[in-house]
């Protein structure tokens, strides 16, 4: 099935382009971006004159490049894999070996990009992804600043539009290491691009689900009513996984669960299940609308931070058979590491929908299960007429909203028990992806992807609400936690739901986490 995406958005058309993916050996290209633009080519959703330059400090020819690049594609997309679909991509993807960290490498891909866009005639549009070290990135930003890449909006630009070109960045997370460092990085991208050439991705905004949160909320009258502090109790945001921190252990000894995950997937998710409603569907005001619920998140001060958090570090076992060492003990991981693998918090927002409101939220490495979920957890109704035929109390309507493995939106409420008696039991709707839809589920990264390419920035995050994400996490990160990580070390079984702790934070407040099925 070919999809048509400028059929789901009046958008601009998608411009041809050469996209430059710094960082292409990594692991990120060969899984997730390479598929990911294979999906979309086959489905029409890219020019086809536009061109891939990866480039990499490995030496390796284009031939190279494509035959390492099919083995992982063909891996990642199994039966979607097709030979004819895969050349009519794998002939635009070339190859040029240098560190893009620094000046001697930029000749060659200066030479690159122009020698392609004169063949392709892809207008001189440059989409750079940096798929690099986070560390790289500022070095790599001033790289493209030198080799006088960057056109748009800094020198005259024609007055016919059919004549202007553009280049924009698209740049992973994590964006910095703390809040100091995201400005930082925030002003270097600054002094190359325009705003609107800078497109911090957030693979988490790229899910079919996270997105339809928000037609769920803002094209039915009946959800948005309800939707605050007067009926919900509580939110819960799980994101849990099996797989341990593996060979990137020296990524995530630097990094942890709360830089890997809270700060840019969850928060991202909790943004669109918490905020108000844009005022229209543009980048704008969607984008106004989420930096204002991250800015309304309520810090804790250093003193009362304990109260909202739970670290975790997984001890050594065996995960269906797939034995691990404890993390603190993992190669590549500094002698009594306190970095977090398992992290809950407690956000509260400072505003009128969700005063009072907690939203719990979790995320961790070797879990019981691979799970993301949002549960909106209800509150009991105010009185229990059926108090007399029922001996357990009445259970409060919950939404469980699933976004791995498998997509649905389910609401469980009371019943009556078919019978003479009112006896009641929970019972549960359950709206399936797959079943109304059918299985045609794209990789995140691909519409995203192809928002970059028409200049859409409405599912990327904004230079201040990254900012404002960076403040919300900062008494929970750094050596101003180091308090909070005492005894963290294998603090966690594998295939457990974390520490103990985890179950405490919400335990304070007589409720628990939903870890059901
Ligand atoms: C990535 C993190 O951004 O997201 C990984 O760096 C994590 O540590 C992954 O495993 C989870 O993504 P998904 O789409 O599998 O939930």
């Amino acid at each position: 099935m070919v999809f048509d995406f400028r059929s789901i958005r009046a958008v601009p058309s998608i411009d041809p382009c050469v996209i430059v993916i710094l960082g292409a050996s990594g692991d990120l290209t060969h899984r997730k971006l390479i598929p990911a633009l294979y999906e979309m080519n086959r489905r029409g959703a890219i020019d086809p004159r536009t061109q891939v330059l990866g480039v990499s400090r490995r030496a390796k020819t284009n031939e190279e490049f494509r035959e390492d690049l099919a083995r992982d594609a063909r891996k990642a997309l199994g039966a979607e894999f097709e030979e004819a679909a895969w050349r009519a991509l794998a002939d635009r993807i070339h190859y040029i070996a240098g560190d893009a960290a620094t000046a001697e490498a930029w000749p060659a891909v200066v030479s690159a990009i122009h020698t392609l866009d004169a063949k392709a005639g892809t207008g001189g549009n440059i989409l750079f992804y940096l798929s690099v070290a986070p560390d790289l990135y500022e070095p790599i930003i001033g790289q493209i600043d030198a080799a006088d890449l960057v056109t748009e909006g800094k020198r005259w630009c024609s007055i016919d539009p059919a004549k202007r070109s553009w280049q924009r960045v698209v740049i992973e997370k994590p964006f910095g290491h703390d809040l100091d460092s995201a400005r930082a990085l925030n002003r270097a991208l600054g002094r190359v691009f325009e705003e609107e050439a800078v497109y911090r991705i957030d693979h988490y905004l790229g899910k079919e689900v996270v997105q339809n949160l928000l037609a769920f909320r803002f094209a039915n009258a009946i959800f948005e009513p309800v939707w605050n502090a007067n009926f919900v109790d509580h939110v819960q945001i799980t994101a849990s996984e099996t797989l341990g921190v593996g060979s990137r252990t020296a990524f995530y000894d630097q990094t942890g669960a709360i830089r890997d995950m809270v700060q840019s997937h969850l928060l991202q998710v909790m943004a669109f299940v918490a905020m108000d409603p844009p005022s229209s569907w543009t980048p704008t005001m969607i984008n106004a609308e989420k930096r204002k619920i991250v800015e309304s998140i309520q810090v804790p001060s250093a003193a009362r931070a304990a109260q909202a958090v739970a670290l975790g570090q997984y001890a050594a076992g065996e995960i269906a058979g797939v034995a691990e060492g404890a993390y603190h003990e993992l190669p590549g991981v500094a002698a009594g590491s306190t970095m977090e693998t398992f992290a809950a918090l407690r956000f509260t927002f400072d505003n009128w929908r969700w005063g009072g409101t907690p939203f719990y939220v979790r995320t961790g490495k070797r879990m019981a299960t691979k799970r993301t979920e949002v549960v909106i957890q209800f509150k009991e109704p105010p009185a229990n007429l059926f108090r007399s035929m029922n001996k357990a109390p009445i259970q409060a309507d919950r939404m469980i909203i699933q976004i791995a493995p498998g997509e649905s939106f389910s609401l469980r409420f009371n019943s009556k028990v078919p019978g003479a008696s009112f006896a009641l039991r929970p019972v549960e709707m359950v709206m399936d992806y797959r079943k109304e839809f059918g299985n045609d589920s794209v990789e995140a990264y691909g519409p995203l992807l192809v928002d970059a390419m028409r200049g859409d920035q409405t599912l990327y995050k904004t230079r201040e609400e990254t900012e404002d994400a960076w403040r919300a996490v900062m008494p929970f990160i750094g050596a101003a936690s180091e308090p909070l990580r005492a005894g963290i070390h294998g603090n966690y079984a594998p295939g457990s739901w974390g520490p103990q702790a985890a179950d405490d934070l919400l335990a304070r407040e007589g409720r628990s986490w939903h870890n059901g099925a």
